[in-house]
């Protein structure tokens, strides 16, 4: 119960005047969500992450990215908005100084296509 009140306060906050981001991302954060699940690949993104659809063995070490779009907060720092999102995969130190996320050396365009992978995350 706690889950699901926490989950329409989320999407209330988040989605507020659409609903259209949580099923066709593309638009609205301007990435490929097919190129993002290549790159988590090759970033290995999932030793940290429980990720879905991504075939490779998953750590724990950072929270799991399942239903990352219906998230309020990024790292529990910055709103949840591709922008935020993205600026937190280029560059985790600049947000949170002492977090055990790598700087993974992701540019601008690679953010954009990661963050909206994980934004068609259900
Ligand atoms: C060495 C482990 C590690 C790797 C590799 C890693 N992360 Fe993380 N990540 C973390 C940790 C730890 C956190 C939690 C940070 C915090 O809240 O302080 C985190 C947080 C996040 C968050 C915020 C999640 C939330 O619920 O707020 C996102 C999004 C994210 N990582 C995406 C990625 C992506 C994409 C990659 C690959 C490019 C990646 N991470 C690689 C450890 C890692």
């Amino acid at each position: 119960m706690r889950r699901a009140a926490g989950l329409t306060a989320a999407l209330l906050a988040v989605a507020g005047c659409t609903t259209t981001a949580l099923t066709d991302p593309a638009p609205v954060t301007g990435g490929d969500p097919e190129r993002g699940r290549l790159l988590i690949t090759e970033l290995g993104c999932a030793a940290c992450h429980q990720i879905p659809g991504i075939d490779q063995p998953q750590g724990s070490v950072g929270p799991p990215l399942a239903e990352f779009a219906e998230r309020r907060a990024v790292a529990g720092q910055l709103p949840n908005t591709p922008e935020n999102a993205a600026a937190w995969i280029r560059d985790p130190q600049r947000v949170e100084p002492d977090t055990l996320m790598p700087d993974l050396g992701v540019s601008e365009r690679e953010a954009r296509d990661i963050v909206a992978y994980l934004y068609t995350l259900e």
